[in-house]
C-alpha cells in the first residue's frame, strides 16, 4: 500500500492542467450499456474507479479499451449478462449506475445494493422509486436489487429527498427514461454539471432530453440510441482542491482547462477569505499572500458548495485567522477527517453537525490516515502547509478520484513523494481504518 510523504511549507507556483470529471465519466461509461454501437469517451481520467467500472462492465458484456489517443472506446458485445459482480459493486458505489441502463436496454438487472460507506448512510430508495414509477418491478433479494421491466413507460417523478436530489439516482432514472415509451418529467432532478454532461452525451446518442442543468428534465422516449464520441467535462472537484492547495500554501497557481462557472461558489468563498482569484475562459489563477479570513461554509447540492470539497475547506480554514463554521447538508456526518486534521494541530470541534474551526497559526506534520477520498485530499492540503513532514497513509482512497495528484503538486513545487507503506505502519493503519470502504 502507498503513502504520501509531504514536507510542508513550500508555496505552490505554476500552471497545472485539470483532468476529466470522475463523477461524469463513471455514469457516462455505464450509459454505454444503452447501445450496441461504439461509444468513444475523451478526457476520461486514469483512476482506480474507472478501472473498477471497466471490469464490472466487462462482466456485463461491454468492452472498454484506451485508444492510442487516450480516449476510452467502449462497445457492448454481449447483451445477455444482467448480473453485476457483487465484489465490484461493493468496492464502488457509482457502479450502481448500471441499474437504469441494464433495465432499459436488457429488460432485467440484478445489481447488489452498494451499502453504507465511510461518509455516512447512502440509501438508494430514490433510485428505486424513480425506476418503479417507470414501470419496473423491483425486489431486494439477499442484498441484490432484482429488477424487471417488460416495457418502461414515461411518468412524472419527483426525485427530492432529505439531502436534496440524488446525483446517481438522477443518472439511473434518466438512463432508463430515455428508452421508455412516452414522456417522462423528472422533478427535483440533480442539477450537478455531471448530470447535464450525461444528458448531453445521451442526446448526442439520439435521446431527447430537455431542461438539462435545471431541476426539471423532460424526456421524450426513443426506440434506440446510437454510438457517439463525447468529451467529459473538467473535474470541478479536482479544480477546487488544487485552488485550495494554492491558497493554503500562500502560493499562486493557474488552473488550466477548467469551467470556472462549475465551481463559482467556491471561487466566491475563496475571495471572501482574501484570496485573489482571476477568472478567464477555461483558466483560473488563485493567489494568496497572507493569512486567510474565516468564512461560513455550508455544503449543499449544486449550485451550492459541493460536499466533495467540504473536507478540503476545513483543512484550509484550520489556518485562517479566526473562527469558521462548516456544515454539510448533503452528508451531515461526513466529518471523519476532523480527528486526523486535529492530529496535525488543527483546532476543530464538532457542535452537533457543525464543525467549529478555530484557526491556528501553524500545523505540525505527523502520520495521519485517510478514511475516504475527499478526506485524503484534505489531509494532503494540510500536509502541504504543515511544518515538518506529514505522512498520509491509505492513499488508495485518493487514487480512486485524483489522477496523479502527487505529480501535479510536485510540478507546482510541492515536496511530496509516494512511498510504499512500511509493514509495521501498515498494521497501525489497518487498525485505525473505520470500516471497509465503499466510495464515490
Ligand atoms: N439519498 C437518499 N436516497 C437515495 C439517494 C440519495 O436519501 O436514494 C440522499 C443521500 O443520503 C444524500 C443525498 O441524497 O443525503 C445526496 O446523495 P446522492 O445520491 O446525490 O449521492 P451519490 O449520487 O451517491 C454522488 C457522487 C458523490 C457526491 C454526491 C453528492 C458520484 C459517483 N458520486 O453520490 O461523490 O458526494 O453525489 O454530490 O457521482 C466523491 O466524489 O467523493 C463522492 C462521494
Amino acid at each position: 500500500m502507498d503513502e504520501f510523504r509531504i514536507l510542508g511549507g513550500e508555496p505552490l507556483h505554476g500552471i497545472v492542467k485539470v483532468g476529466g470529471a470522475k463523477n461524469s465519466a463513471l455514469p457516462l461509461m455505464a450509459a454505454s450499456i444503452l447501445t450496441d454501437q461504439p461509444i468513444r469517451l475523451e478526457h476520461v481520467p486514469r483512476l482506480a474507479d474507472v478501472d473498477t467500472l471497466s471490469l464490472l462492465l466487462a462482466g456485463l458484456g461491454v468492452e472498454s479499451v484506451r485508444g492510442t489517443d487516450g480516449a476510452l472506446q467502449m462497445q457492448t458485445v454481449d447483451e445477455t449478462p444482467i448480473r453485476a459482480a457483487r465484489e465490484l459493486v461493493r468496492q464502488m458505489r457509482a457502479s450502481f449506475c448500471v441499474l437504469g441502463p441494464l433495465l432499459a436496454r436488457r429488460g432485467r438487472a440484478i445489481v447488489p445494493l452498494p451499502g453504507g460507506c465511510n461518509i455516512g448512510p447512502r440509501p438508494v430508495d430514490l433510485h428505486l422509486k424513480g425506476l418503479a414509477a417507470l414501470g419496473a418491478e423491483l425486489d431486494v433479494v439477499d442484498g441484490d436489487v432484482v429488477a424487471r421491466a417488460a416495457d418502461l413507460r414515461g411518468a412524472a417523478i419527483d426525485l427530492g429527498g432529505p439531502g436534496g436530489s440524488t446525483v446517481t439516482g438522477t443518472a439511473n432514472v434518466l438512463c432508463a427514461a430515455v428508452l421508455a415509451r412516452g414522456e417522462t418529467i423528472l422533478r427535483q432532478a440533480a442539477r450537478e454539471p455531471e448530470i447535464a454532461d450525461l444528458g448531453h452525451c445521451l442526446n448526442a446518442m439520439g435521446a431527447r432530453i430537455a431542461g438539462l442543468g435545471t431541476s426539471t428534465l423532460r424526456i421524450t422516449g426513443v426506440g434506440e440510441l446510437h454510438g457517439t464520441s463525447y468529451r467529459v467535462i473538467p473535474d470541478r472537484i479536482e479544480a477546487a482542491t488544487l485552488a485550495m492547495a494554492a491558497a493554503i500554501t500562500r502560493g499562486s497557481v493557474t488552473l488550466d482547462g477548467v469551467i470556472p462557472e462549475h465551481f463559482g461558489i467556491v471561487i466566491d468563498r475563496l475571495r471572501e477569505t482574501g484570496c485573489n482569484v482571476e477568472v478567464a475562459p477555461h483558466r483560473l489563477r488563485v493567489a494568496a499572500d497572507c493569512r486567510l479570513k474565516p468564512v461560513e461554509i455550508v455544503a449543499e447540492p449544486y449550485p451550492g458548495i459541493p460536499t466533495d470539497v467540504q473536507a478540503q475547506w476545513i483543512a484550509l480554514l484550520s489556518l485562517a485567522k479566526g473562527r469558521s463554521t462548516v456544515r454539510d447538508r448533503v452528508f451531515p456526518g461526513r466529518f471523519q477527517h476532523v480527528p486526523e486534521l486535529n492530529r496535525l494541530g488543527a483546532d476543530v470541534a464538532m457542535a452537533g453537525e457543525t464543525a467549529l474551526v478555530h484557526g491556528v497559526a501553524r500545523l505540525h506534520g505527523r502520520r495521519v490516515t485517510a478514511s475516504d477520498l475527499r478526506a485524503s485530499a484534505a489531509l494532503v492540503l494540510a500536509g502541504l502547509a504543515a511544518e515538518g513532514e506529514t505522512i498520509v497513509d491509505e492513499i488508495h482512497h485518493l487514487d480512486r478520484g485524483y489522477e496523479k495528484l502527487d505529480d501535479k503538486l510536485r510540478s507546482l513545487g510541492a515536496a511530496i513523494r509516494r512511498t510504499a507503506t512500511a509493514p509495521s505502519q501498515m498494521t497501525n493503519a489497518y487498525h485505525r481504518t473505520v470500516t471497509p470502504t465503499c466510495g464515490p
